[in-house]
Order: C-alpha cells, then sequence, then structure tokens
C-alpha cells in the first residue's frame, strides 16, 4: 500500500478500521508496538476484520515516553526512506500518533490527522502536547465537530487545511453493535445482571500513578452498593500491583482483554459508566447511556454539553456524585443526537487521504 495507517493502542486500532477497509489495498497499516498484549492489539485486529499489519516497529514496546517517541520516529522515518509512501494517515493523540506524524513530516510525506482539534488546554497530559504536535504538524486536519475545527482556526490552521468528518467512533460502535458478542450472562455473574451494574474503566495516568487517587476512585465505586465491572486496563493492573491496592479491586467484576463488542455489550446495558476513556466519551453518544468522566479536565466538551456525560473532577466527592447520577433520570438521552457525526467519517476521510495522495 502506498498509503499509511500508523497505529499503536487500542483506541486508534478500534477507530482506523474502518479506514483501513475503505482504502484496501492502497493501506499499509504500521503497528508502533505501542501496546503489545494480544489483549490490547491482536485481537482487535482480528475481530475488526482488518489482517494483520504490514509491518510492525520494534524498538517502541515497554519504553519510557521520551526513548518511545524518539526511537519510534527513528525507525519508522528509516522505514519510509526504504519503502516510500504518499501519504501518512495517523489518529488521536497517543506516542504513536506523534511516532507517525513526525516520521512523515520528515520525510517530506502529507499527513492526514483524523480526530484533530480536541484540546483540554490541559499541558499536564501527554496527550495534550501530542495533540499539540500533531495539530502544528498535520496538512489535513480531519475535525469530528465545529468545536474542534474551531480549536484549530485559533491557533492560526488555515480553513483550507481542515474538514468537518464526524468522529470515525460512530460507525465503529455501530459496527461493533451489530457483530457477534458473549452474552452479558457470559461475562459477568447472574446476580450482576438481575441487580444492576455499574461499567468502570480508569487508565489515565492521573487516576493510576499516585495511589491516593486510584484509591479514592476505587473506595468510592464500592461504596455505592450496586454492582461494578471492572474492566482493567494494564497500566490499572500495574498500579494497583505496584501499590497494593489490589484487595480493592475484590468487590468488583473485575474482566480483562474485553474485545470491543464485548464491552460495548456491557456499556449498553449499563446503568451508569464511571470512566477516564476518551473514546468511552464519544461512544456512550451512540449508545445513549449516562457516563460520569473521572478526570480534571476533558478535551470532549460536546459529549457534556449533549448531556452524555459529567466531569466529576478531584475536588468533587465521587461517591456521591455516582450515588445522585444513579437516581437521576436518563430518559431524555434516547432522543439526544450524538455530536459526533452521523458515521460517514471512515469513508469520507480514506477519500480525502487518496486525493492528498494524488498531490503529493
Ligand atoms: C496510551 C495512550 C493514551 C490512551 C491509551 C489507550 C499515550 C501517552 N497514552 O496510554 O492516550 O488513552 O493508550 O488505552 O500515548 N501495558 C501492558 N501491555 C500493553 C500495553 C500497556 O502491559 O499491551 C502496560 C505497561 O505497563 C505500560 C503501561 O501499560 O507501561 C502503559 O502503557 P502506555 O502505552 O504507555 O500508556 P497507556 O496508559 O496505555
Ligand atoms: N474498550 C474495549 N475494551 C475495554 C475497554 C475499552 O474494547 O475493556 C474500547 C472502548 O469501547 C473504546 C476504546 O476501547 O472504543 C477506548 O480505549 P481506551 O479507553 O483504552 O483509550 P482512550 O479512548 O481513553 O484513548
Amino acid at each position: 500500500g502506498d498509503i499509511a495507517v500508523v497505529l499503536g493502542t487500542r483506541p486508534e486500532i478500534i477507530k482506523l478500521a474502518g479506514i483501513i477497509t475503505a482504502l484496501g489495498d492502497r493501506a499499509r497499516v504500521i503497528h508502533t508496538g505501542q501496546h503489545w498484549d494480544d489483549s490490547m492489539a491482536g485481537q482487535f485486529f482480528r475481530d475488526l476484520g482488518i489482517g494483520e499489519p504490514q509491518v510492525r516497529l520494534t524498538s517502541v514496546a515497554g519504553k519510557p515516553r521520551g526513548l518511545q517517541i524518539g526511537l519510534g520516529v527513528a525507525e519508522l522515518a528509516e522505514h519510509f526512506a526504504e519503502h516510500p509512501v504518499r501519504c501518512v494517515i495517523v489518529q488521536g493523540d497517543t506516542n504513536s500518533t506523534t511516532i507517525g506524524a513526525q516520521a512523515a513530516n520528515y520525510l517530506d510525506v502529507p499527513v492526514v490527522h483524523v480526530e484533530a482539534g480536541l484540546r483540554s488546554f490541559d499541558r499536564n497530559m501527554p496527550e495534550e502536547i501530542n495533540r499539540l504536535v500533531v495539530g502544528a504538524i498535520a496538512d489535513l486536519h480531519c475535525a469530528a465537530t465545529p468545536e474542534n475545527a474551531a480549536n484549530l482556526y485559533a491557533e492560526g490552521v488555515a480553513e483550507d487545511r481542515v474538514v468537518i468528518t464526524g468522529n470515525t467512533v460512530v460507525e465503529a460502535t455501530e459496527l461493533a453493535r451489530a457483530q457477534a458478542h458473549r452474552h452479558l450472562a457470559a461475562m459477568v455473574s447472574d446476580e450482576t445482571v438481575s441487580r444492576g451494574y455499574m461499567l468502570a474503566t480508569i487508565h489515565r495516568p492521573e487516576n493510576t500513578d499516585a495511589p491516593e487517587s486510584l484509591e479514592r476512585i476505587l473506595r468510592d465505586l464500592a461504596s455505592s452498593g450496586k454492582p461494578v465491572v471492572f474492566t482493567l486496563h494494564p497500566r490499572t493492573a500495574a498500579a494497583a500491583e505496584r501499590f497494593g491496592l489490589t484487595d480493592l479491586l475484590t468487590p468488583f467484576e473485575i474482566l480483562t482483554g474485553v474485545g470491543h463488542a464485548d464491552f460495548l455489550e456491557l456499556a449498553a446495558h449499563a446503568d451508569l459508566i464511571v470512566s477516564d476513556s476518551g473514546g468511552v466519551q464519544e461512544e456512550v453518544t451512540v449508545l445513549k447511556k449516562p457516563l460520569l468522566v473521572v478526570r480534571r479536565s476533558t478535551e470532549r466538551p460536546e459529549s457534556m454539553t449533549a448531556g452524555f456525560s459529567r466531569l466529576v473532577t478531584p475536588e468533587l466527592d465521587l461517591a456521591q456524585e455516582i450515588a445522585s447520577e444513579l437516581r437521576a433520570s436518563h430518559d431524555a438521552l434516547a432522543d439526544t443526537p450524538s455530536p459526533y457525526g452521523r458515521g460517514t467519517a471512515s469513508r469520507e476521510i480514506a477519500k480525502l487521504a487518496e486525493r492528498l495522495a494524488l498531490v503529493s
């Protein structure tokens, strides 16, 4: 393929699968190795029907941030020098995103940024720095929403380099909901199904890297009295182990390595979702589910404004917020449209990339 799609983490695979499918033979899928467990990478390639990556970088996995990005850019630039491409597509705000964008730009290859223009305005997040770097590099910015486009214009990006496409997560969610998945009863206990449950998933450094933060979240989740299904990210598993907090996980139904269709099945039947995930803030707008976002800030205000999610910052009492959210009615969500588009982004972005490749 002459159009490289560079990805490295779980959400990138989920959100780029539709573009890879639309590009067909033209796609050269390059996995950086940032996520290496089968449960964070391989299973998503299989389930989403995009085959295996054609190229795998070997220098990225398990390295600290500076080394990961530095070595990744070097290895990928070498690959592009030996095996040229006409265009590179990256998604989101991970270390893999910045690796792809930088390596392409240094070799004069045009860069398409999918999910461009998100800003949390919190420079303590590594993702915010990645967004700024990729935003400075990208030749074509595919913004999901008008708000995202406005962030780019405010930074001086020319209007003709921004296209509002919607977010590919909409079609990814719709597709996964139509796919085969495990039954609820095969994933969690009968009691959990009959009593109703909260679905929780946590992995941001701000929540996992200080023992007090992780402890507070786990205690507050347990205090609600409602069953909690907790899908465990490897970063969070490692943190709980390191801080001696694994006991606090025992009240929960812990699931690891949950695939996308299964995760959405759990989400679709939950009474409430509690998470610091980026993608989940978008997915709840398609599933029409309520979400509490456990974070200092969010780069996804659209989900909040539309009424699907609410930010619970560390100053707020999470246990209280959970209790009041469980009491509240969420009927209005069923008729609220998703602010992230109509599910046509993947096809549109693939066409835009093909056009850019033509002139490069
Ligand atoms: C990364 C992204 C984050 C994204 C998340 C999606 C950056 C800076 N962060 O965070 O934006 O929301 O992916 O899930 O790019 N680990 C494993 N096996 C794996 C992958 C990770 O054990 O396959 C463990 C390792 O201990 C690793 C830690 O998780 O050090 C963190 O992984 P890393 O990719 O650095 O960050 P994430 O928290 O996954
Ligand atoms: N997800 C999944 N299994 C899980 C947890 C999440 O398939 O156990 C999916 C989820 O539906 C969403 C994506 O992974 O599409 C979000 O990834 P993550 O929260 O790791 O990253 P973020 O979106 O925060 O960057």
